[in-house]
């Protein structure tokens, strides 16, 4: 079988409204396994680094605000098929498109502050992995 790993940020919001625990529940019951994880706080720096590629897009600025204006659970999940299949369970960027059940759907306040981050490739995940932890934090 083959086991493949992405990464996942829940983010400022779903940490201030007290989701972490209903969050990593259904991420759970969906058959990821957790490798990595950690509460923590990305600086200015962070956020416009890990989302250098959307530096010209005009809401770039606000989402870097957003995501450092508290801390984040940062962590590694493992499942075959893992990029896509937490893609499917968090839904679409705009929760307003997002299908019933999935996380975006369930906690997701607007497309600004979306509550939680998924990988979109195997390559992505491998980088956005190793800018969160060290390998020796990696099980
Ligand atoms: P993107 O990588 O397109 O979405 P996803 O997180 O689903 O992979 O965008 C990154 C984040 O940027 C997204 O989660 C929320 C924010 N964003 C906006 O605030 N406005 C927008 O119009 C888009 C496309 C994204």
């Amino acid at each position: 079988m083959r086991t493949d790993r992405t990464f996942t940020m829940l983010k400022p919001d779903a940490v201030e409204k007290g989701h972490i625990g209903a969050i990593l529940e259904k991420i759970n019951a969906s058959g990821f396994r957790i490798v990595a994880m950690k509460l923590t706080h990305m600086t200015t720096q962070d956020a416009q680094a890990f989302y250098a590629v959307h530096s010209e897009r005009p809401f770039y600025g606000e989402l870097v605000e957003y995501m450092t204006r508290g801390p984040i659970v940062a962590a590694i999940l493992e499942k075959e098929n893992a990029v896509e299949d937490f893609r499917t369970l968090i839904g679409a960027t705009n929760p307003a498109d997002a299908a019933e059940g999935t996380i975006r759907k369930l906690y997701a306040a607007s497309i600004g502050e979306n509550a939680v981050h998924g990988s979109d490739s195997d390559e992505n995940a491998a980088i956005e992995g190793a800018f969160h932890f060290a390998g020796r934090e990696m099980f």
